[in-house]
């Protein structure tokens, strides 16, 4: 999943947090920094293969799943360190939801058939929790998750003994969930609000604003569960919020074609600034642009949007550390000044653009697509945990002196070197496979997937750890976010798994376009 401005804001604070690199030790045969240094931890080695490699993820997702559906079934995630629970995204059991699309295409009947169970027996009308409800987090883990799990049980995979009534009811809740959050686009212009109350059907008190990513990343599921059920009112609420980032005014908060600031006015329809990025908080909103137009291949302004910003990004953001000029990252922005900074959220660029030059014929967008790739596993194998840090720069005037060293041979420094299950650099790596076949990438996937296993697993579930840059990873956090079931394991299973007409790219065009949350839906359009 892309993150909403909190996590931006957040991360602002979050300062040098990490701790000095330990030198190298025997790098493996590249003779990188980092390489070699997370030896296979199951027996599978570099050597397994892809079905080794598939089972093992399988391995590891039912051993997830059997920490959570002990300790917190029906909860929205387990504490893996603690073995108490959490309901963070209402109390609605994210986990179980953001579960079922990968449990479908691993074919693990035995777990598709106890949550399909479980989704009809949920109150979406109601939050138990006295915490607001994201409409954004909402709709690609719950709407997302729901949607894709009909799709996938009424095609590819419908012979796993799934009840009609059970895969009636992913339609039926998503409406129901739809129906109890649609309040939210009851504003002057129709660019909803994020956080509600759905109880009394009030918005958080003061929120006037939305940002680019929070009104971006609605209109996938929103248009697809118009195109399920034939009642277009879903789809039309969100294509008028989309109407107002296809067409970004004012012209100040637009320095680069296609690239804009982040927030925006729901009064007036107006951006407030001109400070972006292709990082959290903006993320999924230039995704979406994209996959909108793999959803419906009709839609030439989603296409063209797309284009225009792919453009600038390349022309004006494309940035490379003094340290390590091989190496590119994307630069954030406000106005026209660069701001060397991006996230392990931003990773979800590569196979963004890999797939924009996929499905337009366009090798260029590939080719570049292919250069973030290496820039974001550059991320992973700098550090001695082979995993990439949340927040880095390739800014010298702020360099911290004890990352000086790192800097040079890296390319980048740690600025919080935290890392909480996200999925999207294997993510970039399943797309470069899926498009280049070229193996190398699966051999990255596995190299992270095994790092992710070594450093994060506990005795129930995987966590969050505090410095991916010291052994062992520092602290964990205690959080299992519902994102490991829905993107970690999919992608790393996904891409050592058989051809499928779900997967990227299947005999040359894409059936299914993944959303924010890795949750598979079946496009509408003549597929490209
Ligand atoms: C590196 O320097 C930063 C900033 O002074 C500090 O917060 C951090 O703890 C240092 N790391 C170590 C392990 O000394
Ligand atoms: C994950 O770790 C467990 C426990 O050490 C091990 O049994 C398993 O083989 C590992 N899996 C992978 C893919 O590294
Ligand atoms: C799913 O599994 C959980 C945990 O074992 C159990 O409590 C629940 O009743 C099951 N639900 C269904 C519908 O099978
Ligand atoms: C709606 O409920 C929330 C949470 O109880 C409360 O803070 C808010 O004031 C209520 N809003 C209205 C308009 O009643
Ligand atoms: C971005 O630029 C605006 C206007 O010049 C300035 O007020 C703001 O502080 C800047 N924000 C950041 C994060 O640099
Ligand atoms: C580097 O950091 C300095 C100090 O915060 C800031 O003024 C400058 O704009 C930054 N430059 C880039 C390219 O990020």
């Amino acid at each position: 999943m892309r993150q909403s401005i909190f996590i931006t804001l957040a991360l602002g604070l979050s300062g040098a947090l990490a701790l000095p690199q330990p030198e190298p030790g025997n790098g493996g045969g590249s003779g990188k920094p980092g390489s070699g240094k997370f030896p296979p931890s199951g027996g599978y080695g570099k050597g397994g293969s892809s079905q080794q490699r598939a089972q093992a993820v399988i391995d590891a997702f039912r051993f997830a799943w059997s920490g959570y559906s002990t300790f917190c079934f029906g909860h929205d995630e387990l504490h893996p360190v603690s073995n108490t629970c959490g309901d963070s995204r209402n109390g609605w059991g994210a986990s179980a939801v953001d579960a079922l699309s990968t449990a479908v295409v691993m074919r693990q009947a035995d777990i598709v058939k106890n949550i399909t169970g479980f989704i009809p027996t949920v109150d979406f009308t109601k939050s138990s929790i006295p915490i607001t409800v994201s409409l954004f987090e909402t709709t690609i883990r719950y709407i997302g998750g729901m949607l894709a799990g009909h799709d996938l049980l009424t095609g590819p995979v419908s012979d796993l003994g799934i009840s009609k009534s059970n895969i009636d009811a992913l339609i039926s809740q998503a409406v129901s969930l739809a129906d109890s959050l649609k309040f939210a686009f009851n504003t002057p212009t129709g660019i909803p609000i994020n956080d509600l109350w759905i109880n009394n059907q009030s918005f958080e008190a003061g929120e006037v604003t939305n940002g680019l990513a929070t009104i971006g990343t609605l209109v996938l599921e929103w248009q697809h569960l118009s195109d399920l059920t034939g009642n277009p009112e879903y789809g039309q609420l969100t294509q008028k919020a989309e109407s107002f980032l296809l067409n970004p005014k004012p012209a100040s908060s637009v320095p680069f074609p296609g690239l804009t600031g982040t927030n925006v006015d729901v009064r007036t329809g107006l951006f407030q600034d001109a400070l972006g990025s292709w990082n959290g908080g903006d993320d999924s909103a230039y995704e979406y642009y994209l996959k909108f137009f793999v959803y419906d291949s009709d839609a030439d302004n989603y296409r063209n949007r797309w284009t225009t910003a792919a453009d600038s990004t390349i022309k004006h953001l494309a940035s490379h550390p003094s340290s390590r000029p091989d190496l590119t990252f994307l630069a954030s922005f406000n106005g026209t000044d660069l701001i060397f900074e991006s996230q392990h959220l931003t990773c979800f660029d590569g196979g963004n653009f890999i797939l924009g030059g996929n499905v337009l014929g366009r090798q260029d967008y590939i080719d570049f697509g292919l250069m973030l790739v290496d820039g974001c596993h550059d991320t992973y194998e700098s550090d001695v945990t082979g995993i990439g840090p949340e927040a880095f720069s390739w800014n010298t005037t702020t360099l911290p002196a004890n990352q000086t060293a790192f800097y040079e041979r890296s390319g980048f420094w740690i600025q919080d070197g935290l890392y909480d299950l996200r999925p999207e650099v294997i993510e970039s790596y399943y797309y470069a496979y899926r498009i280049t076949r070229d193996s190398k990438y699966q051999d990255w996937a596995w190299e992270a997937f095994q790092a992710i296993n070594a450093t994060t697993r506990t005795n129930s579930g995987f966590s969050d750890v505090s410095n991916v840059n010291t052994p062992g990873g520092g602290q964990k956090g205690d959080l299992q976010e519902s994102f490991l079931f829905a993107e970690v394991m999919k992608y790393s299973y996904l891409i050592f798994a058989e051809d499928a007409e779900y997967q990227v790219d299947f005999h040359g065009e894409n059936q299914f376009v993944f959303n924010t949350e890795a949750h598979p839906l079946k496009v509408h359009g003549k597929p490209i």
